[in-house]
């Protein structure tokens, strides 16, 4: 996940490839649920790991479910309707801001009985639950709240039922209302049970999804119209053993447009879910196909490419696609003529007023677009000289963010900034990382940064926090230096000219991986033996020798992947990355780099001399700077930072400034809205 301040997205070309998408929110919970209540074991496949689920399980546990987990595989052992004796104690539940665990949670245990008090966030404790209870009450549950009537915490105590008359519950302010009780009642249904809900129902194919998933555990609700449901006298809910949850329709929604827009030499394969799908966002498809689209579908797969070119405009009733259908408006920056999408007011009371916030972000990128109370009609930029670069605002609402990523495929090839990109946990935490696995760059266009100098200037500190400031990955060429001398050592080679081919060997297969912090060379965490002063020698040696440096060339290139690459060492923007975006030189005085380095090394608890350190130090320098190849010296475009007296802070600030000063965003106030 980017947890960046703003992600900057580079103009991106093409795409093909596979991706596997996260399980479905609405279907992991009602799963998670249904297995708890039931008697036996499910094992769950492909459950979306989000906030929302994992509140859910750790509720779950505590009401004495078994739960046990192998590999992407979740076991859970039900209750079988039955919870565990607390000896008169209230179990606490914390929910979080999880509505579709606070509902249906206390649906259920409220028909089960026992003590309990449900609680969540504070966010929680505003969003509307009476409906809900009113229908529990109705139902004989001893169910109450411990604050604000009509909102969580709740308290639960010992029900009595009474079954005879139908439920009633309210269809027109949740759909998750009448989830919850189609769930819950399964438990006591020793006679049928009626429930009759009051007027007009929303969201049906959520609703949908319910009784899909309740037949998929024994139980066969019936349904006359959308009014009255009935669970049959004798209903038991039995795991059926195994349980693949469908990846999410409206997460898919953003690879079936990447594939209709940038799907050019190979298909995008999408997997977790096909065009049975159970989900209503699945019709997304129709309005993708009617738009150009080529979609292919097998039973849990997806595989679409661009057919009409430039995609063609569209005026559809978006009703029933509410969520997915906002990936239209991004379609229709590729198409020709307006696309109008109608029947959107839900999208007015949404994570934010998705109406507004499309109008104004697609307006931002050059789009003319028109809004109404319920309508959106986009028309793209007026040729490839119409787009501007936009600095996106995503009001916190994770399908903003997701959406505007697809704008990065414009024809005047600029960046897009997505702001708060981390927004898209709320579904989708690895969202930028599937489409940067899918899409490819416009070639030579994946940003580098550069971040040269003499060692103990401080560059390693700055590049790598520059890095995680701008979500960029980092390169610290210095470390493939020392760990080429390190395997260089353990293979019994001397680090002198006599051995270079041998060596140059070495570093061609160097087994090395990063993980954050860590260094490993063939699994082995070597991240403190290659950062002694010793292996700076032996590091320093091994870079003098030609071929060395190139058969390490290849792998340093390959940081260069998207969203860009903060590399540090000393030949960066000279050799390796000569046609880098922003190449800064990094220096300060001898004195300041051995005082530094010194308190390094105390602070590590080792002990050091700072007229050696010093003198080491200038030796380094000396044999960086006038070797033969690739010597340290500053690349003539390079801007020079004498961070001599500068905190590290100040430092980052300067060369951040600087990168953003070449960045086409205007300042937000700056821009149309
Ligand atoms: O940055 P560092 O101290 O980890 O680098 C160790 C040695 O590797 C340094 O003395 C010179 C060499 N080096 C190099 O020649 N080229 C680079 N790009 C990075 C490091």
């Amino acid at each position: 996940m980017y947890a960046t301040e703003f992600l900057d997205l580079p103009p991106l070309a093409s795409a093909g490839g596979t991706v596997v998408l996260p399980g479905s929110k609405s279907i992991s919970n009602r799963v998670l649920l249904l297995a708890a209540m039931s008697a036996g074991t499910t094992a769950v496949h492909d459950l979306l790991d989000s906030d929302d689920t994992r509140v859910m399980l750790v509720a779950l546990e505590k009401l004495g479910c078994r739960i046990r987990r192998e590999g992407a595989v979740l076991h859970l052992t039900g209750l079988g309707g039955k919870l565990q004796d607390t000896a008169g104690a209230a179990v606490a539940l914390f929910l979080g801001n999880a509505g579709t665990a606070m509902r249906p949670l206390a649906a259920a245990l409220a028909v089960i009985g026992g003590q309990f008090e449900l609680s969540g966030v504070p966010r929680m404790h505003e969003r509307p639950i009476g409906d809900l209870v009113d229908a529990l009450k109705a139902l004989g549950c001893d169910i109450g709240y411990l604050g604000q009537e009509g909102f969580p915490p709740l308290r639960i105590g010992t029900p009595r039922l009474k079954l005879d008359d139908p439920i009633p519950v309210r269809g027109d302010v949740s759909s998750q209302f009448l989830t919850a009780l189609l769930m819950a009642l399964p438990l006591v249904a020793t006679k049928d049970i009626v429930i009759e809900v009051k007027g007009e129902l929303i969201s049906k194919p959520y609703i949908e999804i319910t009784l899909n998933m309740l037949a998929r555990f024994g139980v066969a609700v019936r349904r006359e119209g959308w009014r009255r449901f009935t669970i049959p006298e004798g209903s038991q809910l039995r795991s059926p053993g195994i349980m693949h949850v469908e990846a999410d329709a409206s997460s898919a929604s953003y690879f079936v447009a990447l594939g209709a827009v940038a799907a050019e030499s190979q298909p995008l394969r999408i997997e977790g879910l096909g065009r049975a799908s159970i989900q209503g966002d699945i019709r997304f498809l129709d309005a993708a196909e009617a738009m150009g689209a080529q979609v292919k579908s097998g039973p849990n797969w997806i595989e679409v490419r661009r057919g009409a070119w430039p995609l063609k405009a569209l005026d559809i009733d978006c009703n029933h696609i509410p969520d997915a259908a906002m990936t239209l408006a991004m379609m229709a920056l590729y198409a020709e003529g307006p696309t109008r999408l109608t029947n959107i007011g839900s999208w007015r009371v949404k994570e934010t007023d998705r109406i507004a916030a499309m109008a104004c972000e697609l307006r931002k990128l050059g789009a003319k677009v028109e809004e109404g109370p319920d309508f959106i009609c986009i028309e793209a930029p007026a040729g490839a000289g119409a787009w501007k670069a936009g600095r996106i605002h995503t009001y916190d609402d994770h399908r903003v963010a997701m959406c505007f990523s697809l704008a990065a495929f414009n024809p005047a090839a600029l960046p897009v900034r997505i702001e708060d990109p981390k927004c898209v946990a709320k579904t989708f935490p690895d969202y930028f990382e599937t489409l940067f696995s899918a899409a490819q760059p416009v070639v030579g266009r994946v940003p580098v940064i550069c971040v040269d100098g003499p060692t103990a200037s401080g560059k390693g500190t700055l590049a790598s926090q520059l890095a995680e400031r701008l979500g960029y990955h980092y390169l610290d060429s210095g470390a493939l230096y020392r760990v080429t001398a390190l395997a260089a050592r353990r293979a019994g080679l001397e680090l002198g000219p006599s051995q270079e081919q041998a060596i140059a060997a070495v570093a061609a297969k160097l087994p090395v991986r990063f993980q954050g912090e860590r260094v490993e060379l063939g699994g082995e965490d070597i991240s403190e033996t290659i950062r002694t002063e010793a292996a700076g020698m032996d590091a320093s040696a091994v870079s003098a020798l030609p071929a060395v440096r190139e058969a390490l060339m290849d792998l340093q290139r390959g940081f260069k992947t998207l969203p860009g690459l903060v590399a540090d060492g000393r030949d960066m923007g000279t050799v390796v990355f000569p046609t880098a975006t922003l190449k800064v030189y990094l220096t300060a005085t001898a004195a300041q780099r051995a005082e530094r380095r010194h308190k390094q090394l105390i602070s590590k608890g080792i002990s050091a001399n700072i007229t050696s350190l010093r003198a080491d130090l200038e030796a380094r320098d000396l044999r960086d700077t006038t070797r033969a190849v690739a010597p340290l010296t500053p690349a003539q475009d390079a801007l020079l930072l004498d961070n001599s007296l500068l905190t590290i802070d100040a430092s980052i600030s300067q060369v951040f400034q600087w990168w953003d000063d070449r960045q086409p965003f205007k300042p937000a106030s700056l821009q149309a809205t």
